[in-house]
């Protein structure tokens, strides 16, 4: 397995100072161009979880949309879409959160989940955390128990993971975030 990790880190990119002077992006874009290095990263997650009873992949808008279906149909688990405000038509549930900036939300739709449902939350990156946090919010007041949440990287620094264990659940990763631009 850490042949493929370093095929997914090699197949990740670092953009600089995107959206903003400072910011090293890291971009995923370039790791599903890799068909090789996109299949390691849903395998790896696959392995991880198929025999932990999930019920549920719930997914963060956008990037875990991404990542998460193809997690759901290969082990079995229904796919939740968390949603940015005013996109679900049904019924929702909504839970605020602060980011480093001003606040966002995310909703879900009443009834996708239900008391019994074991749920793991997926999304392309952790940074502070509070994305994820408002997802386990969510899942929580519906009933769901979180396993535990997994992304493809992490921003260490940003303490996300402290965050989550503060929450009473793990994080799982594949790889850390880079700092050096990628030629
Ligand atoms: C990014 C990333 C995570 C979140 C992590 O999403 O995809 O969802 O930020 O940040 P946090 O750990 O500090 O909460 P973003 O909100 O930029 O939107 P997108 O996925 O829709 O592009
Ligand atoms: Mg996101």
């Amino acid at each position: 397995s850490a042949g493929r990790i370093n095929g997914i880190k090699s197949a990740l990119r670092v953009i600089p100072n995107f959206p903003k002077p400072g910011i090293m992006f890291q971009d995923i874009t370039t790791l599903l161009l890799d068909p090789k290095a996109f299949k390691d990263t849903i395998d790896l997650f696959v392995e991880r979880y198929k025999d932990k009873d999930v019920s549920v992949i719930a997914g963060i808008e956008a990037r875990g949309f991404i990542f998460g279906p193809p997690i759901a149909l290969a082990i079995g688990a229904k796919f939740v879409p968390l949603r940015k405000p005013k996109k679900l038509p049904g019924e929702v549930i909504s839970e605020k959160y602060i980011l480093e900036y001003g606040s966002d939300c995310l909703e879900m739709h009443v009834g996708a989940v239900e008391s019994g449902d074991r749920a793991l939350v997926v999304d392309d990156l952790i940074a502070t955390g509070g994305t994820l946090c408002a997802a386990m919010n969510l899942l929580e007041r519906a009933g769901a128990e979180v396993v535990e949440c997994a992304c493809v990287i992490e921003v260490p620094d940003l303490k996300g993971r402290e965050r989550l264990r503060s929450h009473g659940k793990p994080l799982y990763v594949l790889v850390e975030s880079q700092f050096e631009p990628t030629s």
